[in-house]
């Protein structure tokens, strides 16, 4: 099953004051989202409202035909997959096994999704060891892994390839990829273009607490005013298919192969 996502007109805090001021956003089913914007923006914040970590003082939070405020988290686990910022706030088992078939098992899902998953982030060889055992990178992969095994319609990724290796990266955007392309809706947090790039088909950008941006990613990715407004500069495909004008703006890495191979390009006589 695959689910819509939707703010109506969002207030939200911690009890001093609201952090998001009227929020309002509709993410399509199976359409994926990427979500930037400066520390302290309401990124997590918003994440949070989708699977009912943090409660709307003002609006209203659907996942699909469900208000989340009017579902237990068991219920809304079935529908929506959430990988918190810290990893470390998610784990919690003695093996990484264990750890991602905890989810799986709540939810009283046959096991072999844990296998899978593990497979695919490329964990098996570790899933006997100590989640601590492992670099901070591999442990988000747990998580990750963890999640995919339950197989939600809505995936809700906060910074999930932070910090992550070109290897690692590829192994998430795949991963995120073959569920998009099967139907999930995905909202990623990310300052990771590469990661955006190859991932998410919409850009939005929160500032203050507010959408202050939403674009296509192609679009977003090739303008470099916009992205050092952000501290931030064109992934490396986008920046190259600028660089050489090369048609068709690619973005993805895929894209800018093909773009090149296509290119008429001729060696200097000298
Ligand atoms: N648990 C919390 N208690 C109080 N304030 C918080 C908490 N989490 C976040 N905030 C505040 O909410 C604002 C938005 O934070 P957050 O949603 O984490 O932003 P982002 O993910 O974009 O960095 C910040 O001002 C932050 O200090
Ligand atoms: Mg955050």
């Amino acid at each position: 099953m695959t689910f819509g996502v939707r703010l109506e007109r969002v207030r939200a805090g911690y009890g001093q004051g609201d952090v998001l001021h009227d929020v309002s956003l509709d993410v399509a089913a199976g359409e994926s989202l990427a979500l930037l914007g400066a520390n302290g923006a309401g990124k997590t914040t918003l994440a949070r409202l989708l699977i009912g970590l943090v409660r709307p003082s003002a609006g209203r939070v659907t996942v699909g035909d469900w208000d989340v405020s009017g579902r237990r988290p068991d219920e809304l686990a079935r529908r929506v997959g959430y990988v918190f910022q810290h990893a470390d706030h998610q784990l919690f088992a003695r093996t990484v096994r264990d750890d991602v078939a905890f989810g799986p098992r709540c939810l009283g899902l046959p096991g072999d999704g844990v296998a899978a998953a593990l497979e695919e982030l490329g964990l098996s060889r570790v899933a006997g060891a100590h989640p601590y055992d492992l670099p901070a990178p591999a442990r988000k992969l747990v998580t990750l892994a963890g999640v995919l095994a339950m197989g939600a319609g809505v995936l809700v990724l906060d910074e999930p390839t932070a910090g992550f290796d070109h290897e690692s990266r590829e192994l998430v955007v795949a991963a995120l990829r073959r569920r998009i392309e099967s139907g999930v809706t995905a909202v990623v947090v990310s300052h990771d273009l590469a990661f955006v790039a190859e991932a998410a088909e919409r850009i939005v950008v929160m500032r203050e607490g507010a959408i202050a941006t939403d674009r296509r990613a192609r679009d977003m990715l090739r303008d470099e005013d916009a992205l050092h407004a952000l501290g931030l500069g064109p992934p490396p495909a986008a920046a190259l298919g600028l660089r050489l004008a090369l048609s068709g703006s690619p973005v993805r890495i895929a894209e800018c192969v093909a773009a090149l191979r296509g290119a008429r390009w001729t060696a200097p006589a000298v």
